[in-house]
């Protein structure tokens, strides 16, 4: 084994976008076997240190709800594009999540021990490790939107610029550093949850419209409400759910002084925000036909989510 001139074996080579369209959609259940088969397949050639191939395998195989890839999927579908062409954006997008998610609960940023009902990955293997495996993944997502056909370079700018804005919007979560023109809290919360969460769920969306040979922009607006809508419900679940229904500790945001939704203007309007923002994604679904249907029951189910 070198480490040097590897080439993962990642997902499936994508193939264009669909010309029959009006083939039949599959189901959650198949998109999701679908998603662990590829996110399986994209770590399977990856060429690293044995125990860093075990924390990157930790961190992005066992479990989680593939959200990311479930919207980019559906999305492509809505558009009329297909299955195995969704895959390497929506795969990427899921590695960029897991790193996050391995990053967020380090010492230094969130503290978490449990994640997905499980030690948190620098419990498992020390934060060494928990730090590389979280470089790993940022890495194999960029080589798996290699693996998007004519969309490759579109695809990689998108998850590269996500990927940005998320790290930014970690940073004025951890430490502040706001710009100079957004003062009220509010504005300042709204610009973190756009930023630490928002910018990968919008992401998803535009590899998905891109796999689908759509313009990048056309579920731009969707993409944004439901981003900040899943955190704005993570905040929520933050302060009302248990460690068994979450899978990670609840309180953490209130113990460490965040800025919430809750915190902020409290569960009830937190409630109605959640209300306006599956609304106004539903609305820039509506000129979609009947190939929109499960993703807008996603985002149906997003909003109701208890975990
Ligand atoms: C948790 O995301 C982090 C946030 C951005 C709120 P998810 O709730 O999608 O986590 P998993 O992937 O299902 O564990
Ligand atoms: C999620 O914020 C943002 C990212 C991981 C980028 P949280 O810190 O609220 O996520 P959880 O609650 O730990 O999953
Ligand atoms: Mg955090
Ligand atoms: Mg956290
Ligand atoms: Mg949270």
């Amino acid at each position: 084994m070198s480490y040097m001139h590897t080439t993962p074996n990642t997902s499936p080579d994508a193939r264009p976008a669909s010309d029959d369209s009006r083939s039949p959609l599959p189901s959650d259940d198949s998109i999701r076997d679908r998603i662990e088969s590829s996110l399986e397949s994209s770590v399977k050639g990856l060429d690293v240190a044995p125990e860093l191939d075990r924390a990157v395998r930790y961190a992005l195989l066992n479990g989680g709800k593939r959200i990311r890839p479930m919207i980019a999927a559906r999305a492509c579908l809505a558009l009329g594009g297909t299955l195995d062409a969704a895959m390497p954006g929506a795969c990427a997008v899921e590695c960029v999540h897991a790193f996050s998610l391995v990053h967020d609960d380090l010492p230094a940023l969130d503290d978490d021990d449990v994640r997905r009902g499980r030690p948190t990955v620098h419990r498992a293997f020390g934060e060494s490790l928990a730090i590389l495996a979280g470089d790993a993944l940022q890495t194999l997502s960029i080589e798996v939107t290699a693996r998007a056909g004519e969309s490759s370079g579109r695809t990689a700018a998108v998850v590269a610029e996500a990927t940005r804005e998320m790290i930014v919007g970690q940073v004025l979560d951890t430490d502040g550093g706001f710009p100079a023109e957004v003062v009220e809290p509010i504005d300042r919360l709204r610009l973190i949850h756009r930023l630490k969460t928002g910018a990968l769920i919008k992401a998803s969306c535009r590899v998905g419209a891109l796999a689908a040979g759509a313009p990048m922009d056309r579920l731009d607006r969707f993409g944004d409400a439901i981003g900040l809508m899943f955190q704005v419900v993570d905040d929520v679940l933050d302060e009302t759910r248990t460690v068994e229904e979450l899978g990670k500790t609840p309180g953490k945001d209130r113990e460490a002084g965040k800025l919430t939704f809750p915190s902020l203007i409290g569960l009830e309007a937190s409630q109605r925000e959640i209300e306006r923002l599956e609304h106004e994604a539903m609305d820039d679904l509506a000129a979609l036909d009947d190939r929109a249907t499960p993703l807008r029951e996603l985002v149906h189910h997003l909003a109701r989510r208890t975990h």
